[in-house]
């Protein structure tokens, strides 16, 4: 079940920038739904991101990440004191909003070049989201933003009432993106959620039923 909240008043549409035809999207769909993921996605997308990750980690935290981040911190009822983990954590945009609110935090990342430009502000693991390197129910909270869902692995990771934060910063416009309602879909057994609009994205906080 998922349950709408009113959008952060200062809520706004994204410009047009990735559709539905977008090759990231596509794969970011396939994934949640049970496509295996190969060697070669992995080597890609590290590839990839590690020849953005300079530039990447010029744009810091900028406001269109930030606001969704502070509006689930703000109205999504998480798990604020525990131990979390974030995947894809790229150059620490969540991170830095994150890390002094919460119990603790992990992040981790495939792209060594993310992880080399991201700031000091929590342990940096380099891994695949595919299979992590985390014991079962070692956490409280798992926060992806623009980020591939892998719905066992983060199922596998989060404690039996945990909770998962899911972030798309510019709502269906961004690469990486599955509506809120796909992604408690894709989690295995049964899931709730709520979820709002905040700057030109969304947020969705949600746990097992
Ligand atoms: C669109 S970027 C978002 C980065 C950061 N969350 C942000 O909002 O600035 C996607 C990030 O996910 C990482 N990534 C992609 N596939 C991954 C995987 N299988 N395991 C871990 N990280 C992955 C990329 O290296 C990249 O840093």
């Amino acid at each position: 079940m998922l349950t709408e909240l009113e959008p952060h008043p200062e809520a706004s549409d994204p410009e047009p920038f990735a559709g539905p035809d977008h090759p990231i999207r596509k794969i970011t769909r396939r994934m949640a739904f049970g496509e295996e993921w190969k060697p070669e996605h992995a080597e890609r997308m590290a590839t990839l991101f590690d020849e953005l990750a300079p530039e990447w980690s010029e744009r810091r935290t900028d406001e269109v990440k930030r606001a969704p981040i502070d509006d689930a911190i703000e109205r999504g009822g998480l798990p604020l004191t525990g131990d979390w983990l974030e995947l894809g954590s790229g150059t620490g945009a969540g991170a830095r909003v994150l890390a002094p609110v919460v119990g603790s935090l992990v992040c981790t990342d495939l792209s060594a070049g993310m992880l080399a430009h991201a700031p000091d502000v929590a342990p940096r693991v380099r891994s695949d989201a595919s299979k992590l390197p985390f014991t079962d129910n070692a956490f409280d909270a798992v926060m992806m933003i623009n980020m591939i869902l892998f719905p066992s692995e983060v199922d596998r990771v989060l404690r039996p009432d945990g909770a998962l934060l899911w972030i798309n910063t510019l709502g269906d416009q961004t690469p990486i993106h599955l509506p809120a309602a796909d992604v408690l879909e894709a989690m295995p057994g049964q899931w709730q959620g709520t979820s709002a609009d905040a700057g030109t994205g969304f947020w969705l906080a949600a746990r097992r039923v």
